[in-house]
């Protein structure tokens, strides 16, 4: 008898391994789960988080191990029986059904069979739903796939919302958002958690652990950590158990910044903006976009890119002049652009890390349609090295990857395109701790060589951390731009947020 039988748990878990091929995802996890108690789940990159959340929603059938949900032993694989055990899970990868309306995906979660719904009932059950994840100003008949991501996660939890649960998992649920959106989402998880539920919530950002979380249990390389309570932590003992090594400094040296223009922007007007933008990107520099979802910082970023369509306004790189409205001709210029939705146009889920990473060179390597697979390899192995994607998974399908080592290989696939100026959407979704300093220190370190960056980030601690140049997005307007030194995180909220500044 251990002194934890006095209060029943909610999730008992013992012994739970799950092997893909020669990867073993999950060996020998131990996991409870109070009543109540929110949960968070930490770990690297690949350390066996979703698998194991996979687990319990039912999606992965266990190798060897015993769950007990409310003291019974309980079989959660298919799905169908983990829904019915109460379990419901807010993924990861997005699960709403794009060409389907916001009302209909919110339905599907609702499953009644027998009953018949009228469009005018799927709206009433839509909007109150809606209201509760701040997703009010939707039309319920939008289709999904003309949601941002972050509307899209909002779409996720408020289907979560519409069943009944006695336990909510939330893999990395703000990951995609910005800090108005991750406000509203903790505190949709504390009401839960009140009510009684338990929450397991998976996610790489320390500091929402620290504001949210009961206890914490760490996966490393597949096995999980005793549950260790909130008040016993602080970041650095977190990140140590994540790593199994002190990580000194996150933010590298900002020390590459010359006075030589690269990138030069002028009276750019986009779609989503509601006045023109100017700056200049000097070689070696870092310059920051951000400001909230929709703010005009990401639009910025997609034009110079030429994914959206330019109004009016010139670019130029190097002195001359840029086509903006052509990706293409963006590509051959030297431009690189690393888009924040790697599912749509930065990865080929079907084909392996070693095709992914070299897609946008591999003309250059091809002689006569003749891909030399050797200077293939050699290049494709050199991109993996700097981004601390692991050799032994070149051969493996990117969609198998691990979140977070996705996101490595969508920008490592850039760089191998040896560009002028990169053009970056959140950097580090996804990433972490530890290849989050990875991440940085390689952006660095491309600076160094003479590129020009501009990284278009809703995390400001990133973009003051990283930046070198901090340009302040709020309501498709640039607020101001300024060296990243005279910036505090304080003046920087206020700027993009408004909460002191009435528009
Ligand atoms: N269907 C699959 N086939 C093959 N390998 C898989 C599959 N699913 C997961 N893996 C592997 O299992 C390991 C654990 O992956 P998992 O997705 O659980 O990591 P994670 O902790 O959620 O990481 P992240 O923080 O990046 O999301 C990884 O090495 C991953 O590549
Ligand atoms: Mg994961």
């Amino acid at each position: 008898m251990t002194s934890d039988e006095r209060r029943p748990l909610r999730v008992r878990a013992r012994g739970v391994a799950k092997t893909y091929g020669a990867i073993r995802a999950l060996a020998d996890v131990d996991f409870d789960l109070y009543p109540g108690e929110v949960m968070a789940l930490l770990g690297e990159n690949g350390a066996g988080k979703s698998t194991f959340v996979k687990t319990l929603a039912g999606l992965v059938d266990p190798d060897e191990g015993e769950i007990e949900i409310d003291g019974r032993p309980t079989v959660l694989y298919p799905s169908a029986r983990s829904q019915e055990a109460g379990i419901v899970v807010v993924h990861q990868e997005f699960g709403s059904i794009r060409a389907l309306s916001v009302a209909e995906n919110l339905y599907l979660g609702q499953i009644r069979t027998g009953t018949v719904w009228r469009r005018k009932d799927l709206r009433a059950h839509a909007l109150p739903l809606l209201a509760r994840v701040g997703l009010d100003h939707l039309d319920p008949d939008t289709l999904v796939e003309k949601l941002s991501v972050a509307e899209c996660q909002l779409l996720e939890i408020a289907r979560a919302l519409s069943r009944d649960a006695k336990v909510v998992i939330f893999d990395e649920p703000t990951a995609a958002l910005s800090d108005h959106e991750i406000e509203r989402v903790l505190e949709i998880i504390r009401q839960l958690a009140a009510e009684g539920r338990s929450i397991i919530y998976v996610t790489h950002r320390l500091p929402e652990v620290f504001r949210l979380a009961d206890r914490v249990t760490v996966f490393r390389n597949g096995h999980s950590s005793a549950p260790v309570p909130i008040g016993e932590l602080d970041v650095a003992g977190v990140v140590t158990m994540m790593l199994g090594r002190e990580l000194s400094s996150v933010y590298p040296e900002r020390d590459t910044m010359t006075d030589e223009p690269v990138l030069q922007v002028t009276d750019l007007l986009v779609p989503g903006l509601k006045a023109p933008v100017g700056f200049t990107v000097r070689r070696g520099e870092i310059l920051g976009l951000t400001g909230q979802i929709g703010s005009g910082s990401n639009a910025v970023c997609r034009g110079l890119a030429g994914m959206v369509p330019v109004l009016t306004g010139s670019v130029t790189v190097d002195g001359v002049a840029l086509d903006v409205r052509s990706r293409r001709a963006g590509i051959a210029r030297g431009v690189a652009f690393c888009s924040d939705d790697r599912k749509v146009d930065g990865m080929f889920e079907e084909r392996t890390v070693s095709e992914n990473l070299s897609s946008p060179w591999i003309s250059r390597v091809a002689r006569l349609t003749v891909v030399s697979r050797r200077r293939e390899r050699q290049r494709t192995s050199a991109i993996a090295s700097s981004f601390a994607i692991d050799k032994r998974r070149l051969g493996t399908q990117v969609g198998m990857l691990s979140g977070g080592n996705q996101q490595k290989v969508v920008l490592g696939k850039w760089l191998g395109t040896e560009p002028r100026v990169l053009l970056v959407e959140e950097p580090t979704r996804g990433v972490d701790v530890g290849a989050r300093a990875e991440v940085y220190q390689r952006l660095r370190a491309l600076c160094a060589d003479g590129l020009a960056i501009v990284v278009a980030s809703s995390d400001s601690a990133e973009v003051l951390g990283l930046c070198d140049t901090v340009a302040s997005f709020y309501h498709g307007r640039l607020q101001s731009i300024r060296p990243a030194s005279e910036w505090t995180e304080h003046d920087l909220t206020v700027e993009v947020m408004h909460t002191e500044v009435s528009a």
